[in-house]
């Protein structure tokens, strides 16, 4: 059974007992409503690490008023089981009290990352990501930390956090797990009824439209996904399309029209009141 810890004066007792046992510790934050993504991400960590902590924490700090933090699912039980299925060795999960005793005075600052993508349509958002990330590592102290590719951005500013700041954290990526149908998994996808849930397919269908156009650069790729969003709009429900953008995997800036190599071809996307994002990668030829 997973220890449950809500405390961080009982976590930081927990953690020293794993690192007397001389045991590498591996960490999977997480806001809950867990599904086979978060189940996959576990597993990296249970095979990289001799013990797995999770974190179970709804950050309000990276929602915005009026985003989702009201209807987002809280199902803590279910949760809970799921980590013990996985073989969960702590769950961490405070509440707000616990991290959040005060205001902070002191914060991170994501950079001009924050000013792309996510981090322009949700202003603040990143900063609250990594606030609570880096509290969370300072709380949790893990070797390893597991991140998923469906958040790129979420990853790359993470990334550029623990170089920028010399946090000593190995962060580790995990690629996007999907349906069968090819939707990225979410939490958020509760929300979509059937009908929604068939529209939002065509998230998935743009970045593979454009995927497929690689060899012929920039401007295809970006032309062939704009081609499926087009007729995603005109669906019942429709898909009202936020951006689709072609950008350098690890600073998010766009990419040139000639550039060639890696990049990351992302996509946000309103169905019904559910915002859902995706991405894949691309090596442009
Ligand atoms: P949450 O959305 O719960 O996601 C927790 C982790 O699971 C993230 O690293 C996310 O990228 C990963 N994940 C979610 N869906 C995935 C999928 N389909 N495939 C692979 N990985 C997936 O991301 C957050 O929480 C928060 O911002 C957090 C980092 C915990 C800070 O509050």
């Amino acid at each position: 059974l997973p220890v449950l810890v809500e405390s961080r004066r009982r976590l930081r007792e927990v953690r020293e007992g794993l690192r007397a046992e001389g045991r590498v510790v591996a960490f999977v934050p997480t806001m809950g409503a867990l599904h086979e993504g978060h189940r996959v991400l576990i597993r990296h960590a249970r095979e990289r690490a001799d013990a797995v902590i999770v974190s179970i924490f709804l950050n309000p700090r990276q929602f915005r008023p009026g985003e989702d933090f009201d209807r987002y699912p809280r199902t803590l039980d279910t949760d809970l089981e799921i980590c013990r299925a996985e073989g969960v060795d702590v769950v961490f999960a405070p509440d707000r009290d616990e991290m959040y005793p005060h205001e902070p005075w002191v914060t991170v600052e994501p950079g001009p990352m924050a000013d792309v993508l996510e981090g322009e349509r949700r202003p603040g958002h990143f900063n609250g990501v990594l606030l609570v990330v880096l509290k969370l590592f300072n709380s949790v102290l893990p070797d390893i930390a597991m991140f998923g590719e469906k958040d790129a951005q979420q990853l790359a500013v993470i990334r550029r956090m623990v170089t920028d700041l010399d946090v000593p954290v190995a962060i580790e990526a995990v690629p996007t797990v999907r349906d069968g149908d090819g939707l990225a998994l979410s939490s958020r996808n509760a929300h979509l009824s059937p009908a929604e849930r068939d529209s939002a397919l065509s998230l998935v269908r743009a970045l593979r439209a454009g995927q497929a156009e690689s060899e012929r650069g920039p401007r295809a790729v970006l032309e062939a996904g704009r081609r499926v969003l087009e007729d995603a709009a005109a669906l019942d429900p429709p898909v009202k399309t936020d951006y689709l953008e072609l950008v350098e995997p690890h600073t998010f800036e766009s990419v040139t029209a000639e550039a060639t190599g890696p990049a990351v071809l992302a996509v946000a996307a309103t169905v019904g009141i559910t915002r859902l994002i995706d991405n894949v990668h691309v090596v442009l030829g």
